[in-house]
């Protein structure tokens, strides 16, 4: 189920409703009654922040922003988020259905902040539930402002429809989303987005010799896929294309290099991940009609063990020629890349950022907290990139490319070989990548942040749909430039 953002054009009276306050203000003018303002000033005494009053048949939120003035603009908007969580939390604890949250001039973007982290921590899975017990009650946020920010409602609205659709691919398990069915899912967003889809079957991937990924496939009963999103508004700022590129591995057992340790197979249905998170985007792009250029790839297979699999000590022959020595068939996610990532050289693009659940390194290094990213596009894409992380609090941490690593990668049968050594793995998947491009490119390895095992906040539990506030963001800002 969608949550639903709603423009408001008038205050209406007895709905849940939120008031950001600075101590300074007279709150006297906010209609509090006597009992209630009596109540604000011991809370206030009492050094609360956050303030909760039940009106039992509605709740009022008082949230005194003073303290946030030492913060810079990233922490804020992340505080404000926040704010969003524990207000969804509140309202669904007490049965509510809406949330009036009134927005003036001078805190839009505040607002903006608080309503989409209260729409993202509304977001729900239950499909698999027979009884739909506790289930989540908000159903609308509304905000009432000037119409003059219809336009930034709207595109609110259809990127947590994004990051929504995003969460529920990855958390659908593979029996249900296969190669084939992930395709079929992300061509129907696609062509509801005003993006166009074609989706390559396993023949024309032979046709192709798409090595790499039809390799992984070997051992798995389902047939792989290729889906390609393209959105080309007539008025894109850019000739050359974004390309984005996103790791559709819909299971990894690990294949024969079977998965070693107990329970590192219970989420490997994430890791399509980068695949969700490309194409929900891509779709969020469309739908708000942003004038960019953007092409997504998603190649997709699962990963198994099986009579005619992939083994350690195969040498593949990719798409464009090059020859890998496979050992460890769990390094899977860079051969199908790799592929996708030659293949988007015919686009000449201007810029291809790629996303995948590639290496445990990588979570082990910086856990869920943010993304490691690694890449030759040039220092200003790279600041742009990095800002919009911080804006929507998908932190960006840079790792290196030094020439060093590439020798942990050297094979003595072929071009290379699909693990380096015990360091360094998020760097040595990275590097493998690189011996795939020609262009300004960027990698984000989003194994960390892509599924959570515990709430954190909006961003909930299981899938999170990082990327997908990223890409939008990131987008929006090359139109601006
Ligand atoms: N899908 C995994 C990486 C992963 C780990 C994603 C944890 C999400 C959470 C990837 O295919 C993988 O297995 N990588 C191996 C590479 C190694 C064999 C070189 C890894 O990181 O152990
Ligand atoms: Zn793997
Ligand atoms: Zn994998």
């Amino acid at each position: 189920m969608e949550t639903i953002i709603q423009f408001q054009n008038k205050i209406i009276s007895g709905k849940c409703t939120l008031y950001l306050c600075s101590k300074k203000d007279n709150l006297a003018t906010l209609g509090f009654d006597k009992n209630e303002a009596a109540y604000l000033q011991k809370k206030l005494k009492e050094g609360e922040q956050y303030i909760l009053i039940n009106r039992l048949t509605s709740l009022v939120f008082i949230q005194f922003t003073d303290d946030l003035s030492q913060k810079n603009v990233f922490e804020k908007l992340e505080c404000f988020r926040m704010l969003g969580h524990k207000i969804n939390v509140a309202v669904n604890a007490h049965h509510f259905k809406d949330l009036l949250l009134t927005a003036s001039e001078n805190n839009l973007e505040e607002v903006l902040a608080v309503a989409e982290g209260c729409a993202l921590a509304n977001y729900e899975f239950l499909k698999y539930k027979s009884e739909q017990k506790n289930k989540h009650t908000l159903e609308k946020i509304l905000i009432y402002t000037t119409p003059a920010n219809k336009k930034k409602i709207t595109e609110l609205q259809i990127l947590i429809n994004a990051v929504y659709t995003a969460r529920t691919w990855v958390n659908e398990p593979q029996s249900y989303l296969n190669a084939v069915s992930f395709a079929k899912e992300m061509k129907a967003f696609a062509v509801a987005s005003n993006v166009k889809a074609e989706v390559l079957n396993k023949k024309q991937l032979e046709s192709l010799k798409m090595g790499g990924l039809l390799a992984v496939n070997l051992g798995s009963k389902t047939p792989p896929t290729f889906t390609i999103l393209e959105y080309k508004p007539k008025n894109a700022k850019n000739k050359k294309p974004l390309v984005l590129v996103g790791k559709g591995v819909v299971y990894d057992t690990g294949g024969l290099s079977l998965k070693p340790t107990l329970h590192s197979m219970d989420t490997m249905k994430c890791d399509m991940a980068g695949g969700a998170a490309v194409a929900a985007a891509i779709c969020a792009v469309g739908e708000a009609m942003l004038p960019y250029y953007v092409i997504a790839l998603i190649p997709a297979t699962d990963n198994r063990p099986g009579e005619n699999a992939y083994t350690p000590g195969d040498v593949i022959t990719m798409f464009d020629g090059q020859t890998v020595e496979v050992l460890n068939t769990d390094a899977e996610g860079r051969m199908l890349l790799a592929d996708a990532l030659a293949y988007a050289k015919k686009y000449n693009p201007g810029l291809v950022l790629d996303f995948a659940t590639l290496t445990g390194a990588a979570a082990a290094a910086i856990g869920s907290y943010g993304t490691v990213c690694m890449g030759t596009a040039s220092e200003e894409t790279k600041n742009l990139l990095k800002s919009t992380g911080n804006l929507v609090h998908e932190r960006l941490v840079e790792f290196p490319l030094w020439d060093e690593y590439a020798k942990l990668i050297k094979s003595d049968l072929a071009d290379m070989k699909n693990i380096g050594g015990p360091v360094g793995g998020a760097i040595t998947a990275g590097k493998f990548l690189e011996k795939y491009i020609d262009y300004p490119w960027m990698h984000f390895d989003i194994a960390g942040p892509a599924f959570l095992n515990t709430t954190d906040g909006y961003r909930g539990k299981h899938g999170s749909g990082v990327g997908v506030r990223l890409l939008f963001n990131f987008i929006k800002s090359l139109c601006d430039q």
